[in-house]
């Protein structure tokens, strides 16, 4: 009995310490990772890989050393990344799927044909989103529609799939790629998207909350990234606080790594942010969105 509480708490007192690198110093926590190839014999599927997040997470993932299942609509794109992953780390097995997640039967087909190419799926990345949305009341509801429809309702069935698979396998990490923007209610073009990843972040919390009650082992992250350079914002003039790909993804697969159950990313400044986004008034928050 008291052995095992010595080993819970020194186990505790590592994955603090791991969550605390991870946060502060992200690319050399991943260092330590890649030398230890922790990834090794395990396998991470990841959706909309074929660019920005998706993509720099596939390789960062390579690197650590996993398998990865990869998919989206651009299969050229997801062509060349196996090709490129595959030359510089041969020991590691790449399999990719076409996907469009507006087809919600096709994610369960995608998502189970993956779990019988690799025997087992250990974690998997709702990370397919787009960022178009228009103000509320201009005429613009079906663009509004399809933002609501891919971020929340395409990640819903995307959640499904992989609780199908890690509850027969009694393990897995779920990982949902939400954003800053849900921290609060924000106007302008933000306001579908940031809700869209609202819900997103509740409905992993509420799959986590039910992992608890029933004692599962399966485990739920929930990633708010800032704003991070990719092609969902191509066009954006220069954003608050805004970090290229490489940093934004070296956060995030540092944080997923560490086994976050909630990371801000970059921890500086986006977790000082989002605490005082959700306690300052809406006019103060409008200026920061
Ligand atoms: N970049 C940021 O600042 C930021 C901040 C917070 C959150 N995020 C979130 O991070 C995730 C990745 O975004 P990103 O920045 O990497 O943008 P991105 O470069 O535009 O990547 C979006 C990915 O989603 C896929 N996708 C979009 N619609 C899809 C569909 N109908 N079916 C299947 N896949 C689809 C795209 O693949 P195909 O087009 O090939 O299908 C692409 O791989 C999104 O959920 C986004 O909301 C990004």
């Amino acid at each position: 009995m008291q052995n095992k509480l010595m080993t819970l708490v020194a186990q505790t007192a590592k994955q603090g310490k791991d969550q605390a690198l991870s946060a502060l110093q992200p690319a050399r926590y991943l260092k330590g990772l890649t030398k230890a190839q922790v990834g090794r014999n395990k396998t991470v599927l990841v959706t909309g890989a074929s660019s920005g997040l998706g993509e720099g997470m596939a390789k960062l993932f390579a690197k650590l050393g996993y398998n990865l299942a990869i998919c989206a609509r651009r299969t050229d794109r997801l062509e060349q990344l196996k090709a490129d992953l595959t030359e510089l780390y041969p020991d590691i097995k790449i399999a990719y799927r076409v996907l469009d997640v507006t087809d919600y039967d096709t994610i369960f087909e995608v998502f189970n044909a993956f779990a019988k190419d690799f025997g087992q799926i250990d974690r998997v990345v709702v990370n397919a989103g787009i960022g178009e949305s228009r103000r509320i009341g201009k005429g613009r509801f079906e663009t509004n529609r399809r933002t609501a429809e891919i971020n929340f309702i395409s990640a819903l069935a995307q959640c499904e799939a992989a609780m199908n698979i890690f509850r027969a396998q009694n393990n897995g990490h779920l990982v949902v790629i939400s954003s800053m923007s849900a921290m609060r209610g924000l106007p302008k073009h933000m306001t579908t998207y940031g809700a869209s990843k609202a819900a997103l972040a509740h409905l992993a919390e509420g799959i986590r909350a039910d992992m608890l009650l029933t004692k599962l082992p399966i485990k739920v992250s929930t990633i708010y990234p800032g704003y991070i350079r990719t092609e969902i914002n191509t066009n954006a003039k220069p954003l608050p606080f805004e970090v290229d790909a490489d940093t934004g993804t070296k956060a995030i697969v540092a944080a997923i790594e560490s086994e976050m159950v909630e990371a801000c990313v970059p921890s500086l400044p986006w977790s000082i942010v989002g605490h005082a986004m959700k306690h300052l008034p809406l006019n103060v928050v409008n200026k920061i969105s």
